[in-house]
């Protein structure tokens, strides 16, 4: 496979979309993962608060806090080198006011590396994308299932199903762009209301379970590599038995351990036999 290697960029993304390219988006959470991701020619990496639960074992978004997505985000700047990184920002991290987002949106830029944040919301979030746009942070939208906001919409399912809703969704893109979003996250919106969205759209839209029309799509890694087993979305294709692999690795690991078949000659350390003999005669010295 070949692999691209010059750094995504903003322009570079709006030039695939004028290519008509499709955007590879992927999850990563640890350096690892995104070295591998980036090698593979993943064009984005979302440090997304899913971490919290597929790293951290917690059982929503929410628990996600800023010292741990920062730590993250800027593990996963290290591995990509081509990728273009998003640090999400975690619950109650701009919610409270401009300036809390903006501080914490620039904590992703400068200690995290990202190249850019996403928030969750809509027209109410709108005013919170200009001021961080403002302070010159670019910032992706996040609409349709936002888990931070899961109690308010009815918990983690699919919106814009009726016109009124698929209407307000459409209403919530055009604030976010006019507040200055270089691009949009679709996720859960059926698929026909998605691609009118697209039809609208003057930035790139991208779909997390959001069908084919959008200009590119995300998965969560984790479900990719069937290594999260709490649930798994109607829109996620598995690629992967990453966790069958890794219990069989274990298991082999805790038979070798139990036989004595590991560790082997070629896994340990000589000493000269010089050395030994040496040793030897200074132990004898010293039990006379
Ligand atoms: O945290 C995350 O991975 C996300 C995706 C579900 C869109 O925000």
């Amino acid at each position: 496979m070949s692999v691209k290697r010059n750094k995504v960029t903003i322009p570079e993304l709006y030039g695939m979309v004028e290519r008509g390219e499709r955007i590879s988006f992927l999850t990563a959470y640890d350096y690892p993962m995104a070295l591998l991701e980036d090698r593979a020619g993943v064009d984005m990496i979302l440090v997304g608060d899913s971490g919290a639960m597929c790293m951290l074992g917690h059982p929503t978004t929410l628990q996600a806090k800023m010292d741990f997505m920062v730590e993250i985000t800027a593990a996963v700047s290290r591995a990509a080198g081509r990728a273009f990184v998003v640090g999400d920002m975690p619950y109650m991290s701009y919610q409270p006011s401009d300036e809390i987002a903006v501080k914490n949106a620039g904590r992703f830029i400068a200690e995290g590396g990202a190249d850019a944040v996403k928030l969750e919301g809509g027209a109410r979030m709108a005013q919170r994308v200009e001021a961080i746009v403002d302070a010159g942070i670019p910032v992706m939208g996040h609409i349709g299932l936002t888990p931070q906001a899961a109690s308010m919409i009815g918990g983690l399912k699919s919106q814009g199903r009726d016109a009124e809703t698929a209407l307000a969704l459409m209403e919530d893109a055009e604030f976010l762009e006019d507040a200055g979003v270089f691009a949009i996250l679709l996720e859960a919106i059926p698929a026909r209301v998605a691609e009118e969205m697209v039809n609208r759209a003057t930035v790139p839209m991208l779909s997390i379970g959001s069908g084919p029309a959008c200009h590119g799509q995300l998965l969560i890694v984790h479900d990719i590599l069937g290594l999260f087993e709490a649930f798994t979305p109607k829109f996620v294709k598995r690629y992967a038995d990453v966790a069958q692999t890794m219990t069989a690795a274990f298991e082999s690991y805790v038979h070798d351990v139990q036989s004595g078949a590991f560790p082997a000659a070629e896994h340990t350390y000589r000493i000269p036999d010089e050395e030994w003999g040496r040793l030897s005669q200074l132990l004898k010295e010293e039990e006379e």
